[in-house]
């Protein structure tokens, strides 16, 4: 029996496109899905670049005008994956024409947008999902399981890093992630992360100190001219938790030799998890154990945990950064169908924009801020 089609319209076709392209792909693959995701139609910035990528990830047809894709009324689901300051317009746009929106995180270039976004969305009733890729992750699920079960106790501190080094060099051209207007910066870039991941293990958070830093304030952009950085390359705060519990979060992207550390320690009265996106196929957990011989357990990602058997039937083979996307894909799908689905929504996004929001804030004016 043939599945009823969901087809797609892709926004953008660099980093994150590809990956969203390779992600449906394998889910359809993967995953014993409803419908069949079709890759319709990808847009981009012009026609050639569109058609080029089209081409090479599988797109039925391409556009370079955005707004022939969303309005098209062939297509089921929107995913957006350009740069930030287009989240907006693209997604409300989406929304007015009724589809469902697969949004890149971070959700949007303010707040104001982000929660235009949302209540759009939700006075709309339509599903959204963001990608938050690293949620996704098996272990992921596994720690959160641990910790909403008590296995560790009750959770006290969280210590939450995202630290990758690609902003590292001075010599590190000025990008669209270096311009104010776009959200830009290591917190919003990659501190959107941090902050959701902190969220889905411990809770809602509730007060913020936090430092911004820019280490390089010129850089150089690709004609070669001298631009001021008006973002921040560094970003560190404490936080307290609604639930009691107290850490810090950080990300920065000038963490040199750092490639991919987004990494947490969570401290409970009873035990501890520990996690680097480095080895994502390992979850380090501690429970005591005979005196003298406690230690941290290594659990290698198996068939026992979340979707892992989806992709490969023997345990601790290990899964990779894009199967991660082709989970969160599923989620995106299974919420656009309205199907119960473990994707995080605008709503949740919004909530991570607050926390950002608030560690500037408390940055600027040197002090606590409530989220
Ligand atoms: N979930 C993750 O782990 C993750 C990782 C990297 C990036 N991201 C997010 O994904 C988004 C894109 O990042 P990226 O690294 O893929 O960027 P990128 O610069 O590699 O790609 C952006 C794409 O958007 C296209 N684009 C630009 N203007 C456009 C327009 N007017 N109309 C249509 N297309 C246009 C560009 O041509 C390019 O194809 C960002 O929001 C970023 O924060 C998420």
């Amino acid at each position: 029996m043939t599945k009823p089609p969901l087809r797609i319209a892709l926004i953008g076709s660099g980093f994150m496109g590809r990956a969203h392209a390779m992600a449906f792909a394998a889910a359809a693959r993967t995953f014993d899905l409803p419908v069949e995701p079709v890759l319709e139609v990808l847009a981009d910035r012009d026609e050639e670049t569109a058609a080029k990528a089209a081409a090479s990830l599988g797109f039925a047809r391409s556009t370079g005008d955005w707004r022939a894709a969303v309005n098209d009324p062939a297509i089921g689901l929107v995913a957006i994956t350009t740069p930030n300051i287009l989240h907006a317009p693209i997604a409300l746009a989406a929304i007015a024409a009724g589809k469902p929106v697969y949004c890149e995180k971070p959700l949007a270039a303010t707040l104001a947008e982000a929660e235009a976004m949302t209540l759009a969305a939700e006075a709309a009733r339509l599903p959204t999902a963001v990608g938050f890729t690293y949620l996704y992750n098996p272990m992921i699920g596994l720690a959160r399981e641990i910790i909403a079960d008590g296995e560790i106790g009750e959770v006290t501190a969280f210590r939450g890093i995202h630290a990758e080094d690609f902003m590292a060099s001075p010599d590190a051209p000025f990008n669209w992630r270096c311009e104010a207007a776009q959200a830009g910066g290591a917190l919003a870039d990659i501190g959107s992360h941090i902050i959701a991941l902190a969220r889905h293990l411990v809770g809602e958070v509730r007060a913020v100190s936090g430092q911004l830093h820019t280490a390089h304030p010129v850089r150089r952009d690709a004609s070669g001219a001298p631009r001021e950085v008006p973002i921040d390359d560094q970003a560190d705060a404490l936080v307290r938790f609604e639930n009691g519990a107290r850490g810090t979060l950080s990300a920065s992207w000038i963490a040199t030799g750092r490639k991919m550390g987004l990494g947490f320690e969570v401290s409970g009265t009873r035990g501890s998890i520990v996690f680097t996106q480095e080895r994502f196929n390992e979850l380090q957990l501690y429970r005591g154990g005979t005196r003298g011989r406690e230690g941290f357990t290594t659990i290698m990602a198996g068939l026992e945990h979340g979707d892992y058997g989806a992709f490969c039937p023997a345990s601790g083979h290990q899964i990779g950064y894009n199967d991660l996307k082709t989970i969160e894909a599923k989620a995106a799908i299974e919420a656009a169908l309205g199907l119960p689905n473990a994707a995080k929504d605008f709503r949740e996004a919004l909530n991570v924009e607050r926390v950002a929001e608030s560690i500037r804030t408390s940055s600027r004016e040197g002090r606590w801020v409530e989220v």
